[in-house]
């Protein structure tokens, strides 16, 4: 635009600091016209044809566990994180209900099923992984028992069969000072260590710590 100087000159003047009344550049004035079309299309969609989620709807969507599969709108927030990975394993249920009746919630630890004592090559490289890296520095390098307890011989103080092993290992004797180790290891890797430790009996290492507890011959 070809304007004179003259013609766009406003008549105040602050102390010699005088205003010219340009054009808005275009880029500008695009942008301007394109928010408010947007505008126009967010009111309509969001807030009178409701073809949208509001804000607060798609709080409530996250909020709310049943809308998981979808809600009104056909809409999952990206943000949905499912808390059900799938149903759990045996591990992990006795790992739970020891964790309910150490925290002194009731729990029917003792009416569960017995887990399985794992005897496959993997689990008990794996538990035998577990347990030099965690449990030797007061059980023994094989399990003959320094600070904790012997592993090798039939007495336990909290029980001899899988479920009991698996309880102790999650919860810890605090006490005794055995750790729980449920914040740390997984269920998996608990039943791994603790099949790992059943498999130790009647090894009879070297230095063998002198049995606690009671007899136990159920494996
Ligand atoms: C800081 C030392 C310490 C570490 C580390 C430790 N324990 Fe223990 N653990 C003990 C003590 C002490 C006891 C005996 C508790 C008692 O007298 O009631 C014990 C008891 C146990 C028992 C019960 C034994 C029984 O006779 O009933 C099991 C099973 C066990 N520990 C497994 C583990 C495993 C698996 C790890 C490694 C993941 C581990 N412990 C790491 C100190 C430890």
């Amino acid at each position: 635009m070809n304007t004179k100087k003259e013609d766009i000159l406003l008549d105040h003047d602050y102390d010699g600091i005088r205003e010219l009344d340009n054009d808005l550049p275009p880029w500008w004035l695009y942008l301007f016209y394109f928010t408010v079309a947007f505008s126009v299309v967010y009111m309509v969609h969001y807030h009178i044809s409701n073809t949208g989620p509001s804000q607060a709807e798609e709080f409530m969507m996250e909020m709310n566990p049943e809308n998981v599969a979808g809600s009104s709108f056909g809409y999952r927030s990206p943000y949905y994180k499912s808390t059900d990975s799938g149903p759990k394993s045996a591990a992990a249920i006795i790992a739970e209900a020891s964790r309910a009746e150490a925290d002194g919630m009731a729990s029917d630890i003792e009416a569960l099923p017995e887990l399985e004592v794992l005897t496959d090559a993997a689990s008990l490289e794996n538990g035998k992984a577990i347990y030099t890296a965690n449990c030797f520095v007061c059980h023994g390098i094989n399990g003959e028992g320094t600070i904790g307890p012997n592993f090798t011989d039939q007495y336990w103080i909290h029980g001899g069969n899988i479920n009991d092993l698996v309880r102790t290992i999650n919860v810890g004797v605090i006490a005794k000072g055995m750790i729980p180790w449920d914040k740390t290891l997984t269920p998996e890797q608990i039943h791994n260590v603790a099949s790992y430790i059943l498999s130790l009996q009647g090894t009879n290492p070297p230095n063998g710590k002198a049995p606690e507890g009671e007899l136990y011959t159920g494996l």
